[in-house]
């Protein structure tokens, strides 16, 4: 089959690899109908995620058709469209037992493009293939459902509900990409009185505005003060941080208004600085976190009922074979206006 292989930061390739097989009976063998590109897939090349090591298939978010089925698998198989989670479960652990599957300890969490070979790719190996994996309703596209493998949750679980969320709130989501945009999406799901996005380009911004962001600012200049000006000279009672950076988790906590909530969706590869010196005394929340996806039943429900506008989430659509070429554009989504990338089998 034909995969993206990671070669180490800033090399990538679009090449040959071995088909993947059964290893575990819990095991399902997909076909990838439908497959995308995360920022978490830039962080990965930027140098950011160490644990991925060269000759690693990047991807974690897809949708496919199960193939071939290990002896232990019994809730899908074959020729079950489903979605493929970022987040892998063994749903028996400690963690999975209380839906902190993102901590599973008997080999499940990130491991898809991270730890294993993941989704940019013909065919991938999905473990724990049972609860892993969601049947899709025919209600669903291909489409909408690649923005439940990841984004959505995320969002969701990471942002407003790590962020505590609640109707009439001031809210702030720093970086503004398609996690930002699903952050506003969800927020507006418990009524918030503002929504402010700030992104440093410009198309993304544009998007936040579709999304429902009341301002957008770019970063530097007098933000901050916007901010200030727009939340009674308080700062706002939840702010996301989108985008992964010391200097993007240093402006949230800058943004917050005392008693209120940071939460951190971005993946970081370097170290931010904690300003307690100024924080302690604000009763200020901080929280972080990788996606649970315990979410993701009730979004695809959501979903199905039409309750997200899925389909400005996606603005580039390739074959799968056109993956470079997909990240080219991903990569380059100031100038090209991408949020989501998605791609087909065809
Ligand atoms: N916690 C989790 O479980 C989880 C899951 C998925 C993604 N993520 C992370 O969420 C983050 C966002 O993902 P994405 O797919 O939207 O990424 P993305 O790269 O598409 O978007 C990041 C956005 O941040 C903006 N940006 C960059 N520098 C900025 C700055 N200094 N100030 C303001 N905006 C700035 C960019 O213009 C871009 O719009 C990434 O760090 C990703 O790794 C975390
Ligand atoms: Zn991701
Ligand atoms: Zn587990």
């Amino acid at each position: 089959m034909k995969a993206l292989v990671f070669h180490g930061p800033g090399r990538r390739s679009w090449q040959e690899a071995p088909d993947p097989r059964l290893i575990d009976p819990g095991d399902a063998v997909v076909r990838v109908d439908a497959v995308t590109i995360c920022g978490t897939d830039l962080h990965i090349l930027g140098g950011d995620v160490p644990a991925v090591t060269e000759g690693r298939i990047l991807g974690h978010e897809a949708v496919g058709t199960v193939v071939e089925t290990g002896l232990a698998v019994g809730g899908v198989k074959v020729g079950d469209r489903v979605l493929i989670s970022c987040i892998t479960s063994c749903a028996r652990c400690s963690y999975c037992r209380v839906g902190r599957y993102g901590q599973c300890r008997e080999g499940g969490g990130w491991i898809l493009g991270h730890l294993i070979d993941g989704t940019q790719a013909e065919y991938v190996r999905v473990p724990y293939a049972d609860t892993s994996t969601y049947k899709l309703p025919d209600s669903v596209s291909d489409e909408a459902a690649l923005l439940l493998a990841d984004i959505l949750p995320t969002s969701y679980e990471v942002g407003v509900l790590n962020g505590a969320v609640r109707p009439g709130d001031s809210v702030a989501v720093v970086g503004t990409g398609p996690i930002g945009l699903a952050a506003i999406a969800t927020a507006r799901l418990l009524s918030p009185s503002l929504v402010i996005g700030i992104d440093k380009a410009a198309p993304r911004l544009e998007a936040a505005k579709h999304f429902g962001a009341d301002l957008v600012l770019t970063p530097g200049g007098d933000c901050e003060a916007q901010v200030m000006a727009a939340t009674d000279g308080l700062g706002a009672d939840v702010v996301m941080e989108a985008v992964g950076t010391p200097e993007t988790f240093e402006l949230c906590t800058r943004l917050v208004r005392p008693g209120g909530h940071v939460a951190n969706i971005g993946v970081h590869g370097a170290s931010a600085t904690l300003h307690l010196e100024s924080l302690w005394i604000k009763d200020v929340t901080i929280t972080t976190g990788l996606v649970d996806t315990f979410s993701t039943p009730t979004l695809l429900r959501m979903t199905a009922a039409g309750r997200f506008d899925t389909g400005a989430f996606v603005t580039h659509r390739f074959g799968l074979h056109e993956m470079q070429d997909a990240y080219d554009v991903f990569e380059r989504a100031a100038d090209t206006g991408a949020l989501k990338v998605a791609l087909f089998r065809r």
